[in-house]
């Protein structure tokens, strides 16, 4: 047995995104049916459409999302029919060798899906990040959902379920930020604006937000940053430097992706400090740094995939805190859209217009 909804396909290079008719198996062994109540639009999606990931075309886009678990198959004790879950990327398989040391978070074996949903021609589609939840339903690993607090707002948590965990993460897990910390984040959308709410949350005493655009630096103080530098014009590693006693900062945090970004990271840290690339690079990317300087300054040059959450220990507790009033997601939250509206939330997101835009169901 199938089901027939809509979702949101990239079918090609570039090409405007449209919403469609999906198959959507009944779950098999291990997996589940979620019936997507929000989910938001990540840049991630705009990558897989503009071919910076693979070229695994069509993509079912969309992965930061929320919903009520419809049906499991067998064999799946972790969730139930009616069950409120952030969908993660995440499923972490407890058997490979990252597991097996003790680090589920870096694990390489994820669980997705088996079965595949389709175009109605039988097309098999790529779900972005083994999800793809711009759909009414979609098909994932039961491992891929994690229960939360049923009172809170779906659109809200929905977006732990990408780039505000990676953003949080990249501060509080990859780039262990503490209390005194100074931290400047690169980048101030929904992934950055994340990494300086966790920055906030760890403690750190200066935050400081670095964007093109002065109204992402205006969003990034309603989420803790101390001070905002617009990189139009401004010299980005001085003026870190100048805020933070001529040093540069203990953890900086690129969320942008691209090389001349992670060299203003590189030398907008203090010695011994640490740089956490968090932002997604496309393929073509190159970077050439002065090995003296890689090994003079010492410290680390870390990346983060999805802010190295567990997303069985980290979902659960963010919500607690977005319950108790010390993580607003609501802010990341600009507008609520439809599901035929993404294209559109595409082009807002590259004017600046949105932090996030969240499909709802
Ligand atoms: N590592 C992960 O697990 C993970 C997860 C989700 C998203 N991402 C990636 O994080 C990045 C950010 O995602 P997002 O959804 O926040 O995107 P976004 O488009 O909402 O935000 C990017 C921000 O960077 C700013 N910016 C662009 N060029 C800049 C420059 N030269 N200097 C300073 N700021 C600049 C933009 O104005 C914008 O505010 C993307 O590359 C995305 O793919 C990574
Ligand atoms: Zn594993
Ligand atoms: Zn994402």
């Amino acid at each position: 047995m199938s089901q027939r909804v809509n979702g949101v396909i990239s079918r090609a290079k570039g090409a405007p995104v449209e919403v469609t008719t999906i198959i959507v198996p009944d779950p098999g062994p291990g997996e589940a049916v979620v019936k997507i109540q929000a989910c938001g639009v990540c840049h991630t999606d705009l990558h897989y459409r503009e071919g910076g990931i693979n070229d695994d075309y069509p993509f079912l886009l969309g992965h930061e999302a929320a919903g009520v678990v419809e049906s499991v198959g067998a064999g799946v004790t972790e969730v139930a029919p009616g069950d409120f879950v952030v969908l993660n990327w995440r499923a972490v398989c407890g058997e490979c060798r990252a597991c097996k040391k003790g680090k589920p978070w870096y694990c390489f074996a994820t669980h997705n899906a088996t079965q595949k949903m389709t175009l109605e021609d039988g097309t098999e589609l790529s779900p972005a990040l083994g999800i793809g939840a711009f759909i009414e339903k979609t098909l994932v690993a039961a491992g891929q959902c994690t229960k939360v607090d049923p009172q809170a707002r779906p659109a809200a948590v929905g977006l732990l379920g990408c780039g505000v965990m990676a953003g949080i993460g990249a501060a509080i897990n990859t780039g262990g930020v503490t209390r005194g910390d100074s931290v400047a984040v690169i980048g101030c959308g929904g992934v950055g604006d994340g990494a300086v709410a966790g920055a906030a949350l760890a403690g750190a005493t200066t935050i400081i937000a670095i964007d093109t655009d002065d109204r992402k630096l205006e969003w990034a103080r309603g989420f803790g940053a101390t001070h905002t530098i617009n990189a139009r014009g401004a010299d980005v590693v001085s003026a870190v430097q100048e805020l933070t006693g001529g040093f540069g900062a203990d953890v900086v945090i690129e969320a942008v992706g691209r090389p001349e970004t992670y060299k203003q990271a590189f030398y907008a840290r203090d010695l011994a400090g640490t740089v956490v690339l968090v932002g997604v690079p496309t393929p073509e990317m190159t970077i050439e740094l002065p090995l003296a300087d890689v090994f003079g300054r010492g410290g680390a040059l870390k990346s983060s995939w999805y802010g190295d959450c567990l997303p069985t220990r980290d979902f659960p507790m963010l919500t607690e805190l977005y319950r108790q009033g010390r993580l607003d997601l609501d802010k990341f939250v600009t507008e609520e859209i439809r599901l035929d509206q993404v294209e559109e939330a595409f082009a807002k997101m590259h004017s600046g217009d949105v932090l996030r835009s969240v499909v709802i169901f």
